[in-house]
């Protein structure tokens, strides 16, 4: 997606040659017009799936997937990063390995906000090596709902995360697509 290009390399930092920061527009200060062209870019992509539930994962994917789901009129469930204080007979739960922060963490859903006759529509911000989104599909499959995209704004396309989930059976649509970050200089894969 050109405009997302465009903001990526106007605000966007390539800090080393591993991550890019962002935190004009999405993990920090949240840019409201982009987040609503990135969701109908989202919704034309998707416009043949009829979706019933937009999940993600707290924090920064729930500003894009929030206008995505106003304009499909549709809930926006967030996975949450935060051991829950519900027992587990009520939410579906997961570990996740960041190998980027080199941490594990659970994320969990409550067993009341995704069901068997969900038809769920994944979004993140970013994919690196792809395990939390590995993660959402081991949650949403465990809910026997049925998952029918997988859309990532910033996919680190030098990382394994696209590699891994299509071989769980799962497309990715990205809408930036990154190359390579080296010496500072953002490089993105043609479309
Ligand atoms: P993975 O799920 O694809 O394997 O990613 P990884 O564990 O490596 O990523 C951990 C966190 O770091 C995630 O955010 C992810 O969005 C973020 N991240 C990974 N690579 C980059 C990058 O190059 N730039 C930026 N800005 N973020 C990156 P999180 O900790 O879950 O945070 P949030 O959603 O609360 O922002
Ligand atoms: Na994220
Ligand atoms: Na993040």
């Amino acid at each position: 997606m050109k405009l997302l290009e465009n903001y990526i390399q106007t605000y966007g930092e390539a800090i080393n040659k591993d991550v890019l920061k962002v935190d004009a527009f999405i993990n920090h200060q949240i840019d409201p017009k982009l987040m609503m062209e990135l969701a109908k870019d989202i919704q034309n992509h998707f416009q043949n799936k009829t979706i019933t539930k937009i999940v993600t994962i707290e924090t920064s994917g729930i500003a894009p997937s929030l206008f995505l789901g106003y304009l499909l009129n549709v809930p926006v469930v967030y996975l949450k990063k935060n051991p829950s204080k519900i027992t587990t007979d009520e939410c579906y739960q997961t570990l996740v390995h960041s190998f980027t922060k080199n941490k594990d963490y659970t994320v969990t859903c409550s067993k009341k906000y995704l069901h068997q006759d969900d038809k769920v529509l994944f979004i993140d911000d970013f994919m690196a090596n792809g395990e939390a989104c590995i993660g959402a599909i081991k949650i949403i499959e465990e809910a026997q709902a049925e998952l029918c995209g997988i859309a990532i704004i910033i996919e680190k396309a030098f990382q394994s995360g696209r590699k891994k989930v299509e071989e769980l059976g799962y497309s990715v649509y990205s809408l930036a697509r990154i190359q390579s970050l080296d010496n500072g200089k953002i490089t993105f894969i043609s479309e």
